[in-house]
């Protein structure tokens, strides 16, 4: 296949992304101060791989300056991180822990000297534990205000230097892993409880919202609050009307359940519909509806990973199972699909132009983001050359076809403004810990940790400075 060129717009943000408790480790953090994942690991640390969990992660609270040298030399745009909630106080009501304050405050203006714009979430999964033991984490309304409060705190101290700030990353995750499918702990499988954290998070990204407006003449011009959302484009197995009912409700269950009440302020009516049917309404009343309705985001961060097909179940529901979304759809596995097998998703570029389009036809074409994108790889370092330099040519295509189908939207009219590779460095994540790599930057364990540039970053060097990148059909099997 003949190679392209794409032309990158000027001020496409080029940037990498990652979160608080995948990179920082517990150096520093008081014993009171446990996040959920924390509390996970210390309680299950057998089922993260090999034992690694977030007491180490990539030590970046240790050598964020050598960090920030790499992403200097690599051009990015932008990194996105977030705040550790878990850290940032000692009570969780009003005391901030300064050393942790200290140290954001540390971490942000050394981004900011080195030409780096940060981008700073307030909740990547870092709950408080105490918060979790003491109200039930989320299903708690009270842990809203606590939230809020926590936010309130953190536009004050950063909101001068800060222009990009999100709520929550991925507000759905946690749940769905806890509550719907009981794969993490504490194993409950609840779908009430599920829903009942879908919308106090809702709710609290619209409190959050509405505080950082009313505190916007503080903050710096220009500064947006969004949130980061990871709707999984869904493909219907046919054009068939029942396949097609099994991708709508798919589609409102997982996506417009947060897509929804964040940008257009108000629930679909058959959401609604069937959350009644099924018992699984959420608590609300009025006024947090409208809080809802009047305080929408200023923006969207969108992580696009990979489609999720489904079709009609084929099965009888079994009467005594819980009611679960999936009494309403199965997962298909298109024959002959590209798949990344390390992790076990299916690799379809084609998902970025089909979001740009959605949200320009059905969300205002409101401005977002490729909030995280990228491709994680066990066992790189088979991939090394000479130099022991990782020759990560899958990535480099990775990127390369995703970017592509941003550029297509854009020429179609999509209002999307940047791209954040998922990761800057390899780092730690939920149980698959360091099993597979993501970064742009090697995190050699074995070597105290030690950095090593891989050939993306490389490459993605290149395409920030040149803002021209080549792509031919898509190599990786
Ligand atoms: C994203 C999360 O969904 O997936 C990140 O926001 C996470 O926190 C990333 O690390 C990759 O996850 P995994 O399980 O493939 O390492």
């Amino acid at each position: 296949m003949k190679k392209q060129t794409w032309q990158i717009p000027g001020d496409f943000i080029l940037g990498a992304a990652a979160s608080a408790w995948q990179t920082e480790g517990w150096a520093g953090k008081r014993p009171s101060q446990n996040s959920y994942l924390d509390m996970w690991y210390k309680n299950d640390p057998h089922v993260w791989y090999n034992g690694y969990g977030p007491a180490v992660a990539t030590d970046f609270y240790n050598r964020y300056k050598e960090d920030i040298q790499h992403m200097k030399e690599i051009g990015l745009t932008h990194y996105r991180t977030s705040i550790n909630w878990s850290r940032f106080l000692i009570d969780y009501e009003t005391e901030v822990d300064e050393v942790y304050a200290g140290y954001i405050d540390a971490v942000i203006n050394e981004l900011i000297t080195s030409g780096v714009e940060p981008m700073i979430c307030l909740e990547h999964y870092e709950i408080p534990a105490v918060l979790m033991e003491k109200y039930g984490g989320w299903g708690s309304k009270h842990v809203i205000d606590l939230f809020a409060a926590y936010a309130e705190k953190v536009f004050e101290r950063y909101g001068d230097r800060v222009k990009y700030w999100f709520t929550f990353n991925e507000p759905i995750v946690p749940q769905t892993r806890i509550f719907l499918d009981a794969i993490r702990y504490p194993y409950e499988q609840n779908t009430k409880k599920w829903m009942q954290w879908n919308f106090n998070k809702a709710l609290a990204t619209a409190k959050c919202v509405r505080l950082f407006h009313a505190c916007k003449p503080e903050c710096r011009e220009g500064a947006k609050i969004g949130v980061i959302l990871n709707p999984e484009v869904t493909y219907a197995r046919s054009s068939a009307p029942h396949d097609q009912k099994a991708a709508r409700i798919y589609d409102l269950f997982f996506n417009r359940v947060f897509l929804d009440p964040s940008i257009k302020g108000a629930y679909p009516d058959e959401l609604m519909e069937l959350m009644a049917k099924h018992d699984i309404l959420f608590d609300h009343d009025e006024e947090e509806l409208s809080v809802i309705k009047r305080n929408t985001v200023d923006f969207v961060g969108v992580n696009l990973y990979y489609p999720k097909r489904v079709q009609a179940p084929s099965r009888q529901w079994n009467e005594s199972t819980p009611f679960h979304p999936a009494y309403y759809y199965e997962p298909f596995e298109l024959p002959g699909r590209k798949m990344n097998p390390f992790r076990g998703w299916e690799i379809c570029p084609r998902i970025v132009y089909d979001m740009a389009m959605r949200l320009k036809y059905e969300y205002g074409n409101i401005e977002w983001l490729i909030a995280e994108n990228g491709m994680g790889v066990e066992h790189e370092e088979r991939f090394k050359n000479e130099e022991g330099v990782i020759q990560d040519d899958y990535r480099i295509d990775f990127i390369s076809a995703h970017l592509r189908e941003a550029m297509k939207g854009i020429a179609d009219g999509a209002n999307c403004k940047g791209y954040m590779l998922w990761a800057f460095t390899d780092n730690v994540s939920p149980m698959n810990a360091f099993k597979n790599r993501y970064g742009l930057v090697e995190i050699r364990l074995e070597d105290n940790r030690s950095r090593a540039l891989k050939k993306s970053a490389c490459f993605y060097r290149d395409i920030i400075k040149n803002r021209r990148f080549e792509t031919e059909e898509f190599r990786y099997k």
